[in-house]
């Protein structure tokens, strides 16, 4: 009886394969992949995101800034400081970080993770390549930033970069503060910050 009652208010499941669930608009649109979303990465998005390096910096250096292992400890630790942009699921660009407690990012910092820090250290930003040069890496920037704001404890950003990125990052609003004290291999780096706190403006226009 409880069946009878109820089945006239669930219209029938008709499956099509080009839309999911046949239907009026409203309820295609619902099952259908959203076009555009920011999100925190999971340890389930590590795969998507070792892709990426994997095309980004592998292949043009056989290095990347975070390996599978390494990509996996910090989204089990520190989820809330990464953040991805995914199309219609597909994850086409990321950042993942995590705290540090230190005025200037050393060696250790590379493999840490140090809860009381109120540096958010940007271990990498990439995009997937078919997506670049379409303003993607300074917008998820932008929203890391944003992101960031919602983290009372956070007062900056740092991260390290090879001197041919320095001016994509301070037209972001980075300032390098010099030479990293941190090398891989033969490459060095160059350190750059970006205050946090003082974007206290957009935490009241941020919704949270
Ligand atoms: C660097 C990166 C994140 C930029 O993302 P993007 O979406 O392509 O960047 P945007 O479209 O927002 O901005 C383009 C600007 O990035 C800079 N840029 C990107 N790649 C560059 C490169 N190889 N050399 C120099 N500048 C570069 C330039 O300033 C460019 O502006 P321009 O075309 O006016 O010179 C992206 O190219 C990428 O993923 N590269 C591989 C991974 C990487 O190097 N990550 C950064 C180190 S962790």
């Amino acid at each position: 009886p409880e069946n009878q009652r109820l089945y006239p208010l669930i219209p029938p499941r008709i499956l099509s394969p080009a839309w999911g669930l046949a239907g009026s608009p409203s309820r295609q649109r619902r099952h259908t992949l959203p076009a555009s979303e920011f999100r925190c990465l999971s340890p389930e998005d590590a795969i998507g995101v070792f892709e990426i390096e994997r095309e980004a910096f592998i292949s043009v250096s056989g290095n990347c800034p975070l390996y599978m292992d390494e990509i996996r400890y910090f989204l089990t630790l520190c989820p809330e400081m990464s953040l991805g942009w995914f199309e219609e699921g597909r994850l086409v660009a990321f950042i993942i970080g995590s705290l540090w407690d230190q005025d200037r990012l050393t060696q250790e910092s590379l493999t840490l993770h140090r809860p009381g820090g109120h540096t958010a250290h940007i271990h990498v930003l990439a995009v997937h390549h078919t997506f670049r040069q379409q303003g993607k890496g300074s917008i998820l920037l932008w929203r890391y930033l944003q992101h960031l704001c919602c983290q009372s404890s956070v007062r900056r950003a740092a991260l390290m970069c090879e001197d041919f990125l320095v001016s994509f990052y301070e037209k972001c609003g980075f300032r390098t503060v010099g030479p990293c004290a941190v090398s891989v291999g033969t490459l060095s780096f160059t350190e750059l910050q970006c205050p946090v706190q003082g974007r206290a403006f957009l935490r009241r226009n941020s919704g949270c």
